[in-house]
């Protein structure tokens, strides 16, 4: 049975897309992207500056969250929204792909999975209902169902048997999902790897079964881009014109590109912030690494141009000696110029579509890229 659609499909430009989505906490403007606030923070940034870079939704992480503080301590304290100040759109992953990447003694059975807490090593188990239960406590205005998802490149029955699994699963995580409505939403996530067939089936029996939104999982786990490009073409098709389509766990810059002009309304990754770790700035002009020493002695901004103030205020000199001393504000900045650029590249994306003009911006925007940094 469908649930109650709650995406409006505003412009179309060729196969890219643009709408809104209205969830219990506010209204997010599609394509999006959401910043990974995995334990309830998100790393190096106060919310407020998430907020004022352009994100409308952020998502957490049910294992994490699960683990520590606890979902129902959560729960008690207002959910996470309030205990943790954001106050916004919050989408919750389901657990399982944290599972299978963070812990160890991993056992997947019809069941559930059970592992070893990455925290203390203590014995869990997460079920498809435990994970709708757990994304219940902690408010999650968008929720995922449990799935499995297999690394690639991976045996023709290795994707088969997940998929059939992550199916079954799909169907307990609705009716898990159903025996108590609250006003948020619940999205299956479609598997199959790299095989055009499983990812068919995937998409049509998970349609049959109903979700407010569809993801596309199982996607930037070890193949080139370009099998990930060909599983969205082969499975935004199947979906439904009228739901959101959420490409889980990407990207790059150009790839959120690409699978914008494929038909994707949302993604998340740990690129931005993670990089920003790291001491790596997206800009413009390409990714900057910089702790290279040509920076040392750069006077000039990240990018003169840049709406964010500190990719246009601050050297590439200081931002360089930050990182390279290692200091707290050199990853907080690269943080914050990091998600502030790929809101604004997603700004882009929305405008140019409305406007009838993507493939312009496409390639306004490759050729930025291409130029390189100056
Ligand atoms: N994050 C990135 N890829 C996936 C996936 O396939 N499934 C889930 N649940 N989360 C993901």
């Amino acid at each position: 049975m469908s649930l109650p659609n709650h995406f409006e499909l505003l412009a179309t430009n060729g196969t890219a897309r643009t709408g809104r989505l209205t969830t219990p906490h506010g209204v997010v403007q599609t394509p999006a992207f959401m910043p990974v606030g995995t334990a309830g923070a998100m790393k190096g940034m106060h919310w407020r500056e998430v907020r004022d870079a352009g994100a409308d939704i952020v998502l957490g992480n049910t294992y994490h969250l699960m683990l520590r503080p606890g979902a129902e301590r959560i729960a008690a304290l207002g959910g996470l929204q309030t205990f943790t100040g954001w106050n916004g759109p919050m989408l919750t992953d389901s657990g399982g792909f944290q599972v299978m990447s963070l812990s160890d003694l991993r056992k997947v059975s019809e069941k559930a999975v059970t592992f070893r807490s990455h925290i203390d090593g203590a014995k869990v188990e997460l079920s498809p209902e435990r994970s709708i239960e757990v994304q219940r406590l902690l408010g999650a205005d968008i929720a995922m169902q449990m799935d499995e998802c297999v690394r690639l490149p991976a045996t023709r029955d290795d994707i088969e048997r997940a998929m059939r699994l992550s199916l079954r699963w799909a169907e307990r995580s609705k009716r898990a999902f159903e025996s108590a409505p609250d006003g948020n939403m619940l999205f299956g996530i479609v598997q199959g790897g790299d095989i055009p067939e499983m990812r068919h089936i995937n998409a049509r029996e998970l349609v049959d079964i109903g979700f407010h939104g569809y993801a596309i999982g199982g996607l930037a786990v070890g193949e080139p881009q370009a099998v990930m490009l060909a599983m969205i073409e082969e499975t935004a098709p199947a979906l439904p014109v009228d739901r959101p389509r959420y490409l889980m766990g990407v990207g790059t810059p150009e790839d959120l590109l690409e699978a914008v002009a494929r038909g994707i309304d949302m993604f998340d990754c740990v690129l931005p912030t993670r990089n920003g770790r790291h001491g790596m700035a997206f800009t413009r002009f390409g990714q900057i690494n910089l702790r290279n020493a040509r920076h040392a002695d750069d006077p000039r901004p990240l990018d003169e141009e840049s709406e964010w103030p500190s990719a246009r205020n601050i050297s590439r000199a200081y931002l360089h000696h930050l990182v390279r001393s290692g200091e707290t504000l050199g990853a907080m900045l690269l943080s914050e110029i990091n998600v502030a650029y790929y809101q604004h590249l997603m700004q882009g994306m929305r405008e140019a579509i409305t406007a009838g003009t993507f493939e312009t911006f496409q390639e306004q925007t490759r050729a930025g890229w291409a130029k390189g940094d100056i």
